[in-house]
């Protein structure tokens, strides 16, 4: 990976490695069995979460939701089986992967009645562990990108319809306030109203134009470009936004790039640019006191990979399925648009958008999208 110079001019060091790596929570009352757990998982990139009782689990829940959580059936202060009946209850599709003994057969096959992933006997296999949290975090990645896809080709289809209709509507209103700013009579004494009506169907046309792209498939213009060109070319329109404004009211704002070279995509430019703008943009919102966006592109199975951090307020674990959800906002001034057409650009690109936070801590956006191999200019 190659360190790119900051857009303010400033160069920075090069970020961590952004790319925040899942979750599990292992619950389990058996400290060996939990160090060694924990050390196969690390060590295979995953962060891990460890709880000795129900309760400590369930205070953990409430806080993360872990990709992946492993189980075991006996523990100090219940059953493994009530807290899964439970956890089906609020979070069902988290996989879990039951740990128990083998003695505890009837537990086990109760614990597959209940929807889990695997089933694991002590003492177990160490690879198989590993391969067995690996196939759960998929499958549930899986499962995420199309209860997302479905949700959202549903809206959209909805959203393209009521924009039509609202065009026409929009566009009659227009015309008459355009005629009325063109009677001085009116105008005399109707000015501030007329204006205001005017910004208003101005910022409702602007609305409709973005819900319209949302329905709509395949791709004009296009173009095979430099991912990290359209990052560069991004921060360089946004700075007002991240850098200026924020300076302004006392408030700093970094950005730290890490662009790997030579990374092609063959997309619409503008509308990728839009989709930055957009994370760009809500990153901005959620460091009211300051801070630092870091974005690194790199390549991984030939996939062009973009991920962009901020270390803002974060998003609570009830909240985050609900982002890319159109309309969905937490902002007085939002439209609530702004994820949900970015991560339509992103699938009308065959790529894939996901997100990862803590509250608090701050949040990441990931993006892939197919890329072009051997091209050079
Ligand atoms: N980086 C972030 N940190 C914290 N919360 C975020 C972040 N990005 C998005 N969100 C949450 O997701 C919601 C939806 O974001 P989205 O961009 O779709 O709409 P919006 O920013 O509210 O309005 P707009 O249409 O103007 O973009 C936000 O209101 C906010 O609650
Ligand atoms: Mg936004």
């Amino acid at each position: 990976m190659e360190l790119s110079e900051s857009p303010n001019g400033k160069e920075k060091t090069k970020p961590a490695k952004l790319e925040p790596r899942d979750k599990v929570l292992l619950v389990e009352d058996f400290k060996d069995t939990v160090t060694i757990i924990r050390m196969l998982l690390e060590k295979n990139g995953y962060d891990v979460a460890t709880a000795l009782s129900l309760a400590e689990a369930r205070k953990q829940i409430r806080t993360t939701i872990p990709d992946v959580i492993i189980l075991d059936i006996n523990l100090p202060d219940g059953s493994g089986l009530d807290f899964l009946q439970e956890l089906r209850d609020i979070q069902p599709d988290i996989p879990v992967i039951m740990l128990t003994a083998y003695t505890e057969l009837d537990n086990a096959v109760r614990s597959l009645q209940q929807g889990v992933n695997d089933f694991i006997p002590k003492p177990f296999d160490n690879n198989y562990l590993v391969h067995s949290v690996g196939r759960a975090v998929e499958k549930r990645k899986l499962q995420e990108r199309v209860r997302k896809s479905e949700k959202f080709r549903a809206v959209a289809e909805m959203a393209a319809g009521v924009a039509h209709d609202f065009n026409n509507l929009l566009h009659s209103m227009a015309t008459h306030i355009y005629l009325m700013l063109k009677d001085t009579e009116i105008i005399k004494s109707n000015r501030e109203h007329l204006d205001a009506l005017k910004t208003a169907v101005d910022d409702a046309s602007e609305i409709v134009k973005r819900l319209h792209t949302m329905g709509m498939a395949g791709n004009q213009d296009l173009q095979v470009v430099d991912l990290a060109s359209l990052v560069n070319d991004t921060l360089m329109m946004t700075k007002p936004k991240w850098y200026h404004k924020p300076r302004q009211t006392g408030r700093s704002i970094e950005v730290e790039t890490s662009l790997e070279k030579d990374i092609y995509i063959k997309v619409n430019p503008s509308e990728i640019r839009e989709v930055l703008t957009n994370i760009i943009f809500n990153a901005v919102d959620a460091m009211p006191s300051g801070g630092t966006i870091s974005i690194s592109t790199h390549k991984e199975q030939e996939k062009a990979v973009c991920i962009l951090k901020d270390n803002g307020i974060g998003i609570s674990p009830e909240l985050i399925d609900r982002i890319f959800d159109p309309f969905f906002t937490t902002k007085g001034h939002g439209s609530g648009l702004g994820l949900s057409i970015s991560y339509a650009i992103i699938e009308k690109h065959g790529g894939q958008m996901s997100v990862k936070s803590t509250p608090g801590k701050g949040t990441t956006f990931i993006i892939t999208l197919p890329c072009i191999e051997g091209i050079r200019f």
